[in-house]
């Protein structure tokens, strides 16, 4: 497969490409290593095997134009971007420029130079806004809707909240629009929460790591600061980690020909949900450790219950997790063990 990774070097991206390296993949990475430890990503990949990186940035027609003029592949990756919330709400005009007229010029690249390559889209659970419809009942430690068994679909109604999520559901429905008005081979995948290895956890994006690393330092010095967590900490979220996520990306390009211009909900599915509650509660039995956290006012439009409904990518992809929660925090545990040491 002759491929691009927009966003390569960045927590899925490196994933996605040491995976497509190792069957033997052409890969080329493109990112402009803003992200915190998108240069460790890069150099343990080179340490992986034979890779191409191009330094470059969305925002600039010139540097994709030339990229997908000059390599011509048979899909792009679509995962560079501005990815937390919080700072969309500090900085909008980035955040757009970044998600929208990124996404755009990839748009325009792959219909310019080569309209019959695959592009696979990395999009959000917050397209669906904060899901206020959901009948929601609060237990001890989670909320969950009634009459609902298996999560959110696709027919939920799409409703952008916060400008993450306008510039994610702008892409989202660019993509969707470029398969219905110019026959572009496009699929969207919506993710919440994804977690596991060589993801450099923030206080602003990937929950998991960054409670793990809290629990981490917690065990370590019981005097610590306390931590904080926004809202009460019964939020779910369905965990899916990321070498399930690697092998739905495959999968999507596999199935251009039949998915394309669709969207996915993509999770770990409800046996793998958790809310931050029980993460803490996993975290202090595995680490023998009492987490003391101090509660923030909820974040802006976040929603009390997102678990992805796979079952459309079970049936167009042919796909479904694997991993289970209780493997995968302990695969986060570990690499982030790796990072303090
Ligand atoms: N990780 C999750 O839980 C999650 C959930 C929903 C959606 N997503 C989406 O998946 C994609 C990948 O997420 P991730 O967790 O790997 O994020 P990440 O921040 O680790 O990776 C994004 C990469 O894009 C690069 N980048 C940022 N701005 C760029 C620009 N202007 N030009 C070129 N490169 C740029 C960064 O340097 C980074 O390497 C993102 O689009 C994100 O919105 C992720």
């Amino acid at each position: 497969m002759n491929c691009i990774i927009t966003g390569g070097c960045g927590f899925v991206g490196s994933n996605l490409a040491a995976y497509l390296m190792e069957k033997g993949g052409q890969v080329t990475l493109f990112d402009n290593l803003a992200r915190h430890g998108a240069s460790t990503n890069l150099s343990w990949l080179r340490s992986q095997g034979e890779v191409s990186f191009i330094h470059g940035d969305v925002r600039n027609l010139s540097d994709v134009d030339a990229l997908v003029r000059n390599l011509k592949p048979q899909v792009v990756f679509h995962l560079a971007g501005q990815v937390a919330m919080t700072t969309s709400m500090q900085n909008p005009r980035n955040d757009f420029e970044i998600n929208v007229l990124g996404s755009i010029n990839v748009l325009e690249a792959v219909r310019q130079h080569c309209p019959e390559a695959g592009i696979v889209y990395a999009s959000s659970n917050k397209v669906y806004g904060n899901l206020s419809h959901l009948d929601l009942v609060e237990g001890p430690t989670r909320y969950h809707p009634k009459n609902n068994n298996f999560g959110v679909d696709e027919t939920a109604a799409i409703e952008f909240h916060t400008p993450y999520g306008c510039s994610k559901g702008a892409a989202d429905q660019y993509m969707l629009d470029y398969a219905r008005g110019f026959g572009l081979n496009t699929i969207v995948l919506r993710h919440s929460t994804i977690y596991g290895g060589r993801q450099f956890a923030t206080y602003d994006q990937g929950w998991v790591g960054w409670f793990c690393r809290q629990a981490l330092e917690s065990a370590a010095d019981s005097e610590r600061e306390l931590f904080t967590i926004s809202g009460d900490g019964k939020q779910v979220r369905d965990l899916l980690h990321v070498s399930d996520a690697v092998r739905c990306y495959v999968a999507a390009f596999e199935h251009v020909k039949q998915a394309r211009g669709e969207a996915f909900n993509i999770g770990g599915g409800i046996d793998n949900s958790m809310s931050l509650l029980e993460l803490f509660h996993v975290l202090e039995d595995q680490l023998d450790v009492k987490l003391k956290y101090r509660r923030l006012p909820w974040r802006q439009s976040d929603q009390k219950f997102f678990v992805a409904d796979n079952r459309k990518a079970e049936r167009l992809l042919d796909w479904s997790p694997k991993v289970t929660r209780d493997e995968g925090i302990n695969s986060v545990i570990d690499w982030e063990r790796s990072q303090r040491s």
